[in-house]
């Protein structure tokens, strides 16, 4: 997780809304969804699991260095009211700033739960502080080294207990998963679409998604959408699209012992 000097991005940062960053003065732009903001401090934070090129470029960086580029805050904030009980489900490096969109919603006088779901039990992280903001938490991974294992539970929860709202953030397949569990009880679930981007600003088109049947933007339009009207085959497909060309790059940069800023693992 990375807090960034960035004043202005911190001024204007809601719960929701992401950042293009770039790394390296030949870097390609990366979103990064914001997990907090400090507006006295100037800073703004993020978290990042380290996947390819540019992700593992930024791991290498040390406290006290520069990012060449922070651009944001980019997409709209996240509706939050009071809508009474709202349920919560972060996935892996989403964790962290699905916490910040918790803190929202019980500021705003919801009751919340909250799900940390992850392949592992190494990928779950903040639990203590989704304890400390949520009435109840609970911890799922795909292998039941941690908590329950899979959503079954979560099938068993929803036949007990009435939500009024299901927000979603974390890999494509658990906001889909999620959406199909929570479509027969018609709770309303927001899900932050992760399609690839390129400007973050409507200008390029490449994040197109199928929401409703109809073709939306997730940097302009989103990245929040409807999880029960999202078309997220649609988007994995999309996602895969420049998969030879990341792991080629990240290859060839691993080969070169460093990433595009030119700084060395050694
Ligand atoms: C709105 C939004 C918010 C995101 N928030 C986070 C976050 O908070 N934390 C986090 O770890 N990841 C987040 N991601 C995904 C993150 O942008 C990618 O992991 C990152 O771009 C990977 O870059 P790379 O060079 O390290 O890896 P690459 O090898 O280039 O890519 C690895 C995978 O990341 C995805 N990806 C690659 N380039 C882009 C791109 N320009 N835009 C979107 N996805 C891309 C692809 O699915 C690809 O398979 C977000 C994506 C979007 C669209
Ligand atoms: S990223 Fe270019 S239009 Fe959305």
């Amino acid at each position: 997780m990375f807090e960034v000097d960035a004043p202005d991005v911190a001024a204007k940062s809601q719960a929701g809304q992401f950042l293009i960053v770039i790394h390296g003065k030949t870097g390609e732009r990366i979103p990064l969804t914001i997990c907090g903001y400090d507006r006295s401090k100037g800073t703004v934070s993020f978290a990042f699991h380290e996947v390819g090129k540019t992700t593992k470029g930024l791991g290498l960086l040390n406290q006290g260095e520069f990012i060449d580029n922070v651009t944001g805050p980019l997409g709209n904030p996240s509706e939050v009211k009071n809508f009474g009980k709202v349920l919560c489900v972060g996935g892996s490096v989403m964790i962290a700033p699905m916490l910040l969109q918790v803190k929202a919603m019980k500021e705003a006088g919801n009751k919340v739960t909250t799900i940390l779901g992850a392949r592992t039990k190494e990928f779950i992280m903040m639990e203590n502080e989704a304890k400390a903001l949520s009435e109840k938490v609970y911890v799922a991974t795909d292998d039941g080294t941690k908590g329950y294992k899979g959503l079954d539970f979560l099938k068993e929860l929803l036949k007990t207990e009435k939500f009024d709202r299901c927000v979603v953030m974390g890999p494509v397949i658990l906001m889909k998963d999620v959406s199909e569990i929570t479509k027969p009880y018609n709770i309303p679930t927001i899900v932050t679409l992760t399609p690839i981007m390129i400007d973050g600003m409507g200008m390029c088109g490449v994040c197109r998604v199928t929401v409703g049947g109809k073709m939306m933007f997730g940097c302009v339009d989103g990245p929040e959408f409807d999880g029960h009207k999202t078309d997220f085959d649609q988007l994995i497909i999309r996602q895969r699209t420049m998969l030879p060309e990341e792991r080629l790059s990240s290859v060839l940069s691993e080969m070169n012992g460093g990433c595009q800023c030119g700084r060395n693992k050694a």
